[in-house]
This record gives structure tokens, C-alpha cells and sequence, in this order.
């Protein structure tokens, strides 16, 4: 009975197996054959022509780099060198050409060897390739800089040169006048991974109207948008093809991958492996991530995604207005308010171009000019458009548009559109025409205030997730003595008044003074990184750059939470220690032990396994003895989770149609659902299908029993969804909280699992440092955007502002290097001088 019924079938990986690691090098190092697909090669000869300068602040060190050629410049006096470091006015040559090419698993890796660095150590450069087809061509290697004092260099290089090629698909439908877009969920340089089961099971990697990226654990076949990754991670099966945009069918909006490898499922009569991608629109389900449904065993794979993504642009838009005030409004996507009030308040701007010159104010009317208007063009005092405070949702970024002008040629009012974008970094802030005519005017603007300043809430490898912690009305507050602590989770802090940390921070120390004010208000950190798996498998958050340290002027406080599963709920906060100019909490939670099997006994009780948390069913049924659902062309579903089966001892049927029997029941801490899983109903359809169905439970305090609702439904299968408060009773057997931190390997059943996230090898975890470039660092997330941004192509292309890994912990921790290796008199030198 407990078997789960998400089987995969492992007998039939048609085999991409990744046995030829063997590096094939041209005669240019710098064109290299990819090694396991054998279809494409990666060209990087383009990277020549330019030298990279690398200037590193805190080392006060700058690094020449050229990657397929000799500098052109002596280091040091001498010829033949890629890698030059300068510190002090000395030249060190870290790495000659040539360099050793490594391809393995999907990584490229360019490994320089240089001069000593201690007696009998070379230094070595590595520089590892990664894939993201955002970046530009005047892309530039990123350092990790804490491996600048050891001898062993890390660099990552972000390039579309690194990529395969790839199919992109349009992902936008409209359907009754809504136009739907997933395109914010496609990723470029990393992968959505979705758990089928346990730790060991396998995985699959998917990305959204575009082909996977083919990468270190992902090497799948370039056309193909979903693939499954055996257990052992050596074997893909392509489980289909990127091939047509999304499309809505009863309603709900739908992805179809098709044609993928053959299947093998005996008696399953489809040729080709298919995956379907069930979008839910959700205005709350933000930061989501896709989920296995089931239907290996067909070879009809499907996941189901909660995302706000899936919603109308329209709804969208109307969800933001309703919320948007005076000149702000709120990213429905992200939840993160754009607030443009700080360029309300300053006098007018003025504009040129081509020689017409414009006067505008942001959300307010001028006052000299063309009074009463938002934009005037000066010389012939024309209204472009009148003010107003409305600003506008929109993907790319918000704006305003000023209409009701003075009237034009074509007999139609002028109007302005005021764009708000993040820029590149290091590129002006400030508005730009980019175009006019008669009748319009289109303004681009410049400003960090649309930045929005978030990190994903969730583990790199998407398995834990603490986006349910985030406050949005309120902080966490933890006290100590007569110090408190303010905290929120991946966000900064909401105001609070009284605490003034700088803005921005996650958390803040403030002591109460014998007046009872908030008194020393010290920055503990702010949210710049995403959380991590430590080496314990233990998940752990970093805030850092808060308030300089006391005992270290040149050190910023940084703080630290670790989130150990214990059966403690959502649990709370708890001030650990200070040391080494950095706050420890620790924060015991349900919420990262995942998910594990439960059982089920008589009458109606299900039991967790792991926390002993146990619910008693039979109250869904006080009152109705059998829940009805209909589906939107009036189909109805009968739903008895307790009570007596209707149809073929199904306890969800639709017709004489039986929904299978209860195959498992899973507690999901992390999703904080609890799901029964049912398989085995009647036969579905002249294939050897048979109907298999789900019900998710959701704790809700304040609305009762409740009842379910559908979720989704295909030909063979049905989903419900059931918000009550009968299992936010569930009572925990042993009464105190126990841990479970040191045996949860053991124990977890369920997804998700912790594998190969700190593997410890370099090449195990470049998805995990693709996530530390991504999401971590703000300059990080401002060079990315540079790549997507219409102004990058002001920034300089010879000389290039160079981003710095801040992440000290984690790069030591990916990089398995051994931090006190190196510390002789040379590198001392080099550290402190
Ligand atoms: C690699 O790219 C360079 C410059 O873009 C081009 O000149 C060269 O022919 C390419 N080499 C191969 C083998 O494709
Ligand atoms: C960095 O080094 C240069 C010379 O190499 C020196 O002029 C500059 O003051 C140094 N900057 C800092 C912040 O130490
Ligand atoms: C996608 O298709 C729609 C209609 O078929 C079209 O209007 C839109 O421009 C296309 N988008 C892209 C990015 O190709
Ligand atoms: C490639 O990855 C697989 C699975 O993660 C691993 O077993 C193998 O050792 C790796 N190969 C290399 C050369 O790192
Ligand atoms: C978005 O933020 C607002 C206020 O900041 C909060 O009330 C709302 O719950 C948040 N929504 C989500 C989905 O987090
Ligand atoms: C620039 O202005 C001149 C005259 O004012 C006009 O003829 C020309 O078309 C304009 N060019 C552009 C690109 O708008
Ligand atoms: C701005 O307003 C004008 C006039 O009402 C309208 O034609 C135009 O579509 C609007 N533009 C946007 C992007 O909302
Ligand atoms: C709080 O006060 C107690 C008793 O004075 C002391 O032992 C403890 O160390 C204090 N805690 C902190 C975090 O300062
Ligand atoms: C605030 O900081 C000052 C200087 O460090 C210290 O003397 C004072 O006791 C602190 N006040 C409180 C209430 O902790
Ligand atoms: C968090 O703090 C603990 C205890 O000092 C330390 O061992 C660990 O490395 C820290 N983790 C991170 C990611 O900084
Ligand atoms: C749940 O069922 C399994 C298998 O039947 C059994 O081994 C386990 O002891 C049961 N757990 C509890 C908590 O009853
Ligand atoms: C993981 O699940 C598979 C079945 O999918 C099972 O055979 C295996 O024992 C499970 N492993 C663990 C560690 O629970």
C-alpha cells in the first residue's frame, strides 16, 4: 500500500551516457568539440581580441587575463603569459599559455598554470566556462575573489560562446482577448529541477519555451525541453521537445513537450515519451517551483506549477492596479513595489534629441511651461501629454503614460510613455528619448529604483524552499536581554519606526535604552544571497554587508541562520551567538524537512513517519458524508476521503468511473500540503491506463472544513485541492520536538532530497556557483541585467567593470579548496600588504 506509485522506469534510458569525458582539443585550444552529444562545437577564439581587467577593491589587486592568446603586454618581463596579477606595483604571472582544456560532465574548464607561488605550489587559474545565452558578447570572467589569497585561482566566465545551440519557442497565447506570457519562467543559464521521489530517485530538468541548457548535470539533448536524469546522473532520456508555444485548453493553461525518446513501458502503446506542464495561475504563488505529478508509468510525464506567471498579463495588470498607489505600484510577479516618489519631489527635466528639446516631471504637472502638463516640447510649447500618478505594471518595468496632449497631425491627442528600466551597472541614471514623432514621445529612464532588490527564497537545486517564512506586514522579533532582534527571511525588513538601520537590511540589533528608545542600531546584514545546503546538508541563510564589525573596522557584520528540520511548524528564530563578527541564529523548522511518507490507519488517521504528526480525517466528514466538484463543462466528481466508496471502492469517482485506491500518503512539509495519493482506478480509455487521482489538503485556520476543489484534470487523471483546517490539527504523538537534523538522511523518504548539492568537487556544483552569479550579489544581478538592457552598449568593451563573487564561504565550500594551503610568507604578502 505504501509503495509509491511514482515509479520510474529506469530499465528504458535510452543512453546519452556521459562515459566520453575525454576533452577533444582542436589545434586551437579554443575550438572545442563537446565531448558526450558529439553534434556541436564551442568556439571561443571571439574571447581573444580583448584583455580583461579585473580590479579587485578589497585585494587591491588587478589581474590582465587574455583566454586564447598571450597577453600582448610583458608581466613581469616576460612573455608568454595569459594571466598577469598586479599587487603593489608587482607583477606576478599566475598563468601561462597554454592552458590544459578539462571537459567533463558538461563543465569547460580552462586551467592555467603560472609562476610559483610557494615553494614547490604553482599557482593555477581556472576559469570554468558557463553557458548563459543573456550574456553579451563583451561578457567578462567573474572572480571568486577569496580564492585570489590561495594559490588556486577561480574564475567563472558567463557566455552564450559556452552554449549549445537550442530552440526557443514564442510563449505567449491569447485566448478570448487575454493574452497569457510565460516567458518570465524561462531561464537562460540554469534549469528548473524537479524531484520524482527521494533523494536517489531521479530528476528532471526543464526549462520553459526553450530547450534545456545543456550543462554540468544537464546533458540532455539540445531540442529537448524536459529530460529525466537517472539516479546514478549518468544517464538523460529526452522527455520531449520543444516544439509548440503553450496553449489553453478547458480553461487552463497547458505546455506540451513531444516527441521524446521512445517508450518502453510494456503495454503502453504511445510511441514517444511526453511531458505536459499544467500552469495554475495564482496571484499569491510566487517563487514557485514546478512540481512531479506523476505519469512515468505512461510515459506521459506531468508537473503542475502554481505561478503567477500563469495568470492574464490583463489580470495581472488589474491585480497591480488595484494595488498601486501614488506613483507606485507592485510587480505582480514578484511582489516587489516599484516606488518612483523620490523623483517626484525635484524640479522639472529636460530632454533633447535631435535638437527638439522636452520638459517632463515624474507623476506631477509643470509648473512654468505649459503649465498643467506633464511633458512639454519647448520650442513650440506643444502638451504632450498631461500628468498623472498612474504607474504601470509591465514586464520589462513599469511606466507611466501621460495622454490627453495637444492634438496632432493625424487629428489623435499626443501622449508620452515614460519607461522605467534597471540599468546596467555603472551606466547613468537618467531619462533618454528614445523616440519621437508627432504624436508620441517615448522616454527610457534609468534608475535603481527599479531594481528590485529580492533573492530567490529557495536552494539553488529548488529543493528547499523558505519563501513561506517571508513577512510582508510584519518582522520577526527576537529578544535577548534588553537587545532585540529584528528579522525578516530573504527580504529586507519591514519599516518599523523608531528602527533605523540602513535601508535594506534583513536584520537589525537595536538595545533598548533606560528611556526605552531604540538605541545602537546595528545592521546585522542585507538579503543578498539565495540559502544554501552546508556541508551537513543543514540549509543555511547569509545576510552580509551590514554595519562595520567593531572588533574589525575592516570587516562587515554579517549574520547566519541555519534552519534544522525539527517538528516545531514554521518554528521561530533563536539568537545563538556571536563570534568572528558574525550573529548565529538558528531557527528550528518543519518547513526543511521536506517530504516523507505518511500511513494510514482505520478509521480515517494518517500518520507522518518521520515527525509523528498525525490527523484525524473523519472531521472533513461531520458534516457531508460526500463532497461534489464539478469541472467546468459541468462534469461532477465524488469525493469521499472517509466515508463508504461509491464507485469500485474508489474514494473519488466521476461517473461509474473509479478514481483508484489510496497509494500513498505524503506529508510535505515544504510545500506545506498533505497529499493522498490515489492509483489503480478503473481502466481509463482502450489503452492500459488506469485512472489515478490526488488530494491536497492546505491548512487553513479560518475557513472551517472547507471544500475541495478541482485543481486540474487530464483524460486519465483528476487533482484536488482542499484548503480546511482539519490538518492544521495535526497533533504531534511525542509531545516534545525532537531533531532531526542528524538522522533526516536516513529517514527523509520523499522528495525533496539534498544530492550532489555540496558534492564537494568543483565540477559537481557549478549550478550551485551559476546561482551564487545570479541571485546573490546586486552587482551580480546589475552586469546580468546589463545583458538584457538596451543601454548595456554604452558600457566600454575593452575595459570592463569586472564583478566580485562575494561569497567567501560557499566558494571555498564549491571549490573543495583547502583555505590553509598557501599561507607562507608569499601569500601573506600578497593578503596584507
Ligand atoms: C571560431 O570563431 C572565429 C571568430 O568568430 C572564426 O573566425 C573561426 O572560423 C571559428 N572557428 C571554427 C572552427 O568555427
Ligand atoms: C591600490 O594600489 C594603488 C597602487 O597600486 C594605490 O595607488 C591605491 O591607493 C591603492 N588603493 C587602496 C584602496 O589601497
Ligand atoms: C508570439 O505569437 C504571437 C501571436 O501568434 C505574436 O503576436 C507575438 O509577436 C509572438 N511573439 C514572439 C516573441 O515571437
Ligand atoms: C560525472 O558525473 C557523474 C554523476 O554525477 C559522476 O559519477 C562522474 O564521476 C562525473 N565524472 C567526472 C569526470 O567528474
Ligand atoms: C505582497 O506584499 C503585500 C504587502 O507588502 C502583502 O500584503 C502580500 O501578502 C504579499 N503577497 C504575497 C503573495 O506575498
Ligand atoms: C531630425 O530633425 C530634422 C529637422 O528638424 C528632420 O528633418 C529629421 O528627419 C530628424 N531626424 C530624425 C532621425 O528624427
Ligand atoms: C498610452 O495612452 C495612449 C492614449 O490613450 C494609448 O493609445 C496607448 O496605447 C497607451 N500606451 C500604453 C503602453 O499604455
Ligand atoms: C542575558 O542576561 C543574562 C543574565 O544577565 C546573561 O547571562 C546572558 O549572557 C545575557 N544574554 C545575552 C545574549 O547577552
Ligand atoms: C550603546 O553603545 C554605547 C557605545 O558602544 C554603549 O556605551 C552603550 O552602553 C550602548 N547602549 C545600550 C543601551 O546598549
Ligand atoms: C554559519 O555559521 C557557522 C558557525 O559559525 C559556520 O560554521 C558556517 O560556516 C556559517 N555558514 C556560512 C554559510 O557562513
Ligand atoms: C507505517 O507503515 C510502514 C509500512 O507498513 C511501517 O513499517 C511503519 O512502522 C509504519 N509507521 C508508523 C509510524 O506507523
Ligand atoms: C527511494 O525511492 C525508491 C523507489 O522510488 C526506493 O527504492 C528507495 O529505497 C528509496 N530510497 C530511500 C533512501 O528512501
Amino acid at each position: 500500500m505504501y509503495k509509491l506509485i511514482i515509479l520510474l522506469f529506469f530499465h528504458y534510458f535510452a543512453i546519452v551516457a556521459v562515459s566520453a569525458d575525454i576533452s577533444v582539443v582542436d589545434d586551437n585550444f579554443c575550438v572545442i568539440r563537446e565531448p558526450v552529444l558529439k553534434l556541436f562545437s564551442y568556439n571561443f577564439t571571439s574571447l581573444t581580441s580583448t584583455k580583461y581587467i579585473l580590479n579587485d577593491e578589497f585585494f587591491n589587486a588587478t589581474i590582465r587575463l587574455q583566454l586564447c592568446s598571450p597577453l600582448k603586454e610583458k608581466c613581469n618581463g616576460k612573455d608568454g603569459y595569459a594571466v598577469c596579477l598586479t599587487k603593489n606595483k608587482e607583477e606576478k604571472g599566475i598563468g601561462k599559455m597554454r592552458p590544459k582544456v578539462n571537459i567533463k560532465n558538461g563543465t569547460i574548464m580552462f586551467v592555467f598554470t603560472g609562476d610559483d607561488c610557494t615553494a614547490g605550489t604553482k599557482y593555477t587559474v581556472n576559469i570554468i566556462m558557463k553557458c548563459d545565452y543573456e550574456a553579451e558578447n563583451n561578457s567578462h570572467p567573474e572572480l571568486f575573489s577569496h580564492t585570489l589569497e590561495l594559490c588556486n585561482i577561480y574564475m567563472m566566465w558567463k557566455t552564450a560562446l559556452a552554449c549549445g545551440p537550442r530552440i526557443k519557442q514564442n510563449c505567449t497565447v491569447t485566448h478570448n482577448g487575454l493574452h497569457y506570457d510565460l516567458s518570465p519562467l524561462t531561464k537562460y543559464s540554469q534549469n528548473y529541477v524537479v524531484h520524482t521521489g527521494n533523494r536517489t530517485s531521479s530528476k528532471i530538468i526543464l526549462n520553459i519555451c526553450h530547450s534545456v541548457i545543456f550543462e554540468h548535470n544537464a546533458l540532455c539533448q539540445s531540442h529537448s525541453g524536459a529530460c529525466l536524469q537517472s539516479s546514478t546522473g549518468i544517464e538523460y532520456v529526452n522527455l520531449g521537445d520543444v516544439q509548440n508555444p503553450p496553449f489553453i485548453t478547458n480553461g487552463a493553461l497547458r505546455l506540451e513537450y513531444q516527441d521524446g525518446d521512445l517508450c518502453k513501458v510494456r503495454d503502453i502503446t504511445v510511441p514517444h515519451i511526453k511531458t505536459s506542464i499544467f500552469f495554475i495561475c495564482d496571484f499569491e504563488a510566487l517563487d514557485t517551483v514546478p512540481e512531479y505529478t506523476g505519469g512515468s508509468e505512461e510515459c506521459h510525464y506531468r508537473i503542475m506549477w502554481k505561478t503567477a506567471a500563469a495568470c492574464s498579463v490583463e489580470s495581472l495588470r488589474n491585480h497591480s492596479t488595484a494595488t498601486a498607489g501614488k506613483c507606485t505600484v507592485t510587480n505582480p510577479l514578484t511582489n516587489f513595489t516599484y516606488d518612483l516618489r523620490p523623483l517626484m519631489n525635484k524640479n522639472s527635466y529636460t530632454i533633447a534629441k535631435n535638437g527638439t528639446e522636452y520638459k517632463f516631471r515624474v507623476c506631477d504637472s509643470l509648473v512654468n511651461l505649459c503649465p498643467g502638463t506633464g511633458v512639454c516640447r519647448i520650442n513650440s510649447h506643444t502638451s504632450m501629454g498631461k500628468a498623472n500618478t498612474d504607474l504601470m505594471w509591465e514586464e520589462g518595468g513599469p511606466y507611466l503614460n501621460y495622454t490627453d496632449g495637444d492634438v496632432c497631425k493625424t487629428g489623435q491627442r499626443r501622449y508620452t510613455i515614460i519607461a522605467f528600466v534597471c540599468g546596467a551597472e555603472g551606466s547613468p541614471d537618467g531619462p533618454l528619448i528614445m523616440e519621437q514623432n508627432d504624436c508620441q514621445l517615448i522616454i527610457h529612464w534609468n534608475t535603481n529604483l527599479v531594481c528590485g532588490n529580492r533573492v530567490k527564497c529557495v536552494t539553488d537545486d529548488d529543493e528547499i524552499n523558505l519563501s513561506s517564512l517571508i513577512k510582508s506586514t510584519n518582522n520577526y522579533v527576537v529578544k535577548v536581554n534588553k537587545t532585540e532582534f529584528y528579522i525578516n527571511i530573504c527580504r529586507p525588513l519591514i519599516s518599523v519606526s523608531g528602527i533605523t538601520c540602513a535601508h535594506g537590511s534583513a536584520v537589525c540589533k537595536t538595545s533598548l535604552s533606560s528611556d526605552n528608545e531604540y538605541v545602537n542600531e546595528t545592521s546585522l546584514g542585507f538579503p543578498k544571497e539565495s540559502p544554501v545546503l552546508n556541508k551537513n546538508h543543514e540549509t543555511v541563510l547569509r545576510y552580509v554587508d551590514g554595519s562595520p564589525c567593531p572588533e574589525n573596522p575592516k570587516k562587515l557584520i554579517s549574520s547566519n541562520f541555519t534552519f534544522p528540520c525539527y517538528n516545531n511548524d514554521k518554528g521561530f528564530p533563536e539568537f545563538k551567538k556571536y563570534e568572528d563578527c558574525t550573529y548565529i541564529f538558528e531557527w528550528k523548522t518543519s518547513i526543511t524537512c521536506g517530504a516523507t511518507m505518511g500511513n494510514w490507519t482505520s478509521p480515517c488517521i494518517i500518520k507522518d513517519q518521520l515527525l509523528s504528526h498525525e490527523c484525524n480525517l473523519s472531521l472533513l466528514h461531520k458534516n457531508e458524508k460526500i463532497y461534489y466538484v464539478k469541472n467546468k463543462q459541468g462534469k461532477e466528481y465524488s469525493i469521499s476521503i472517509c466515508g463508504e466508496k461509491s464507485c469500485n471502492g474508489s474514494s473519488v469517482c466521476q461517473g461509474n468511473n473509479g478514481y483508484g485506491s489510496l497509494t500513498n500518503v505524503i506529508f510535505d512539509y515544504g510545500r506545506n500540503v498533505i497529499k493522498l495519493q490515489y492509483s489503480n482506478g478503473s481502466k481509463c480509455g482502450n489503452k492500459n491506463n488506469s485512472y489515478t487521482s490526488e488530494v491536497r489538503f492546505i491548512c487553513n485556520e479560518s475557513i472551517g472544513i472547507g471544500t475541495p476543489k478541482l485543481l486540474w484534470e487530464s483524460s486519465c487523471s483528476a487533482e484536488f485541492e482542499w484548503y480546511t483546517n482539519v490538518t492544521c490539527n495535526c497533533q504531534s504523538s511525542s509531545q516534545q520536538s525532537t531533531a532531526f537534523s542528524n538522522v533526516q538522511d536516513d529517514v527523509r523518504d520523499f522528495s525533496p532530497s539534498h544530492t550532489g548539492a555540496v558534492a564537494g568537487i568543483v565540477l559537481s556544483v557549478i549550478a550551485l556557483v551559476a546561482a551564487l552569479l545570479y541571485f546573490r550579489d546586486p552587482n551580480k544581478r546589475a552586469c546580468l541585467r546589463s545583458c538584457i538592457n538596451p543601454f548595456s552598449s554604452r558600457r566600454g568593451s575593452g575595459r570592463v567593470q569586472y564583478c566580485r563573487v562575494n561569497t567567501t564561504e560557499e566558494a571555498r565550500l564549491l571549490l573543495d579548496v583547502d583555505p590553509t594551503q598557501c599561507q607562507t610568507d608569499s601569500d601573506d604578502d600578497l593578503l596584507n600588504a
